[in-house]
């Protein structure tokens, strides 16, 4: 794609320097990470913070997620448990998101976490972002990129469309997996707060024991989990069998050819280009103009799971 954009970086040596630069000035950068886009800021300066809620529009009561390069950073702000080593472990780094509690030392800004004594952490695998993080002392908070209550971006297209060119983006290509973070609560009793591609099924297998998952998806203390997120901005219906008038449908599987209104996730019926390609598709219908949409039935396994999740949330919302 040719770069009409001069508020995109791509990135090498010399973009460094500038990324690192911003960062330092407690300014605002998009970065890519292997889940969806995400918005940086400094975590340890309240400045930095406070110009995230504000470009996003983002309640203050929901928190942010603490991105850290190493085990080691995190060591100086986190209280650690065991579970969270054995995750860490096995999991790390990649798109996983630990709710812990903070050290009484710790420098995270508590605008981060909304006032709670807990703080959501995550070491993202994203060799760009990681090779940033390692030139940071402090770590990033970051927030998918996008306004708050729309999709979380994939592409930085997406970037660009909320935010213009009111910051810098880092161009990282596609997003590898396109669904945020699997969000697990490890400061009482385990509990996922937000299904994603690090399965229920994997974090209950290296824990040897059976982890509850959050079912409510209206009041919650993770505000990710409330009905204002993950909105395409439009109603959305479903599991519906066919398709509807002047509707756009969302399919999966190869009884569907792309015809007109049909949007199939993944003809091969694969659920991680489904899910990779979830939001793009919203963001797509949306730009044609559709006033409705509606979806197939998504099988309910694997990263079926986080896929229904997002459009549950997001039928909630569709209006
Ligand atoms: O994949 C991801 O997690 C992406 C990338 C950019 O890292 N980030 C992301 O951030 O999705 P955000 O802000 O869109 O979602 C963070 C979620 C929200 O649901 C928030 O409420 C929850 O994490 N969260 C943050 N801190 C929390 C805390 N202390 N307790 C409970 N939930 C928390
Ligand atoms: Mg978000």
């Amino acid at each position: 794609m040719q770069n009409i954009y001069s508020n995109i970086i791509n990135f090498n040596k010399k973009s460094l320097s500038k990324i690192i630069k911003i960062l330092r000035n407690n300014d605002l950068v998009a970065l890519p990470t292997e889940t969806v886009y995400g918005l940086a800021a400094n975590a340890y300066s309240s400045l930095a913070i406070k110009r995230i809620y504000r470009i996003k529009n983002r309640p203050k009561k929901n928190p942010l997620i603490v991105h850290y390069f190493s085990l080691k950073q995190a060591s100086k702000d986190i209280i650690f448990t065991k579970e969270f080593l054995i995750l860490y472990k096995k999991f790390c780094p990649g798109p996983i998101t630990f709710i812990l509690n903070k050290k009484k030392s710790s420098k995270i800004k508590k605008e981060v976490s909304a006032g709670l004594s807990s703080v959501a952490i995550r070491f993202p695998s994203n060799q760009i972002l990681r090779e940033i993080m390692r030139n940071l002392d402090f770590p990033l908070a970051m927030p998918s990129a996008n306004k708050s209550g729309k999709v979380s971006p994939t592409h930085i297209e997406h970037v660009i469309k909320d935010f213009d060119k009111k910051i810098e983006i880092v161009n990282g290509g596609r997003s590898k997996i396109g669904l945020e973070s699997t969000v697990v609560d490890l400061t009482k009793k385990i509990k996922i707060l937000r299904p994603g591609s690090i399965l229920l099924e994997e974090i209950q297998k290296v824990l040897k024991k059976k982890i509850r998952v959050s079912k409510n998806t209206k009041i919650l203390k993770s505000p990710g989990m409330t009905k204002s997120h993950y909105s395409p901005g439009i109603p959305i219906k479903l599991n519906v069998k066919k398709p509807l008038k002047n509707s756009a449908f969302i399919v999966i599987g190869k009884n569907y050819d792309s015809g007109k209104n049909i949007f199939n996730l993944s003809k091969k019926s694969d659920l991680n280009e489904a899910a990779r390609n979830l939001y793009k598709t919203f963001i797509k219908i949306k730009n044609k103009n559709y006033k409705k949409i509606s979806v197939m039935k998504i099988p309910n396994f694997g990263l079926g799971v986080a896929i229904n999740d997002r459009l549950k949330k997001a039928a909630n919302n569709g209006s």
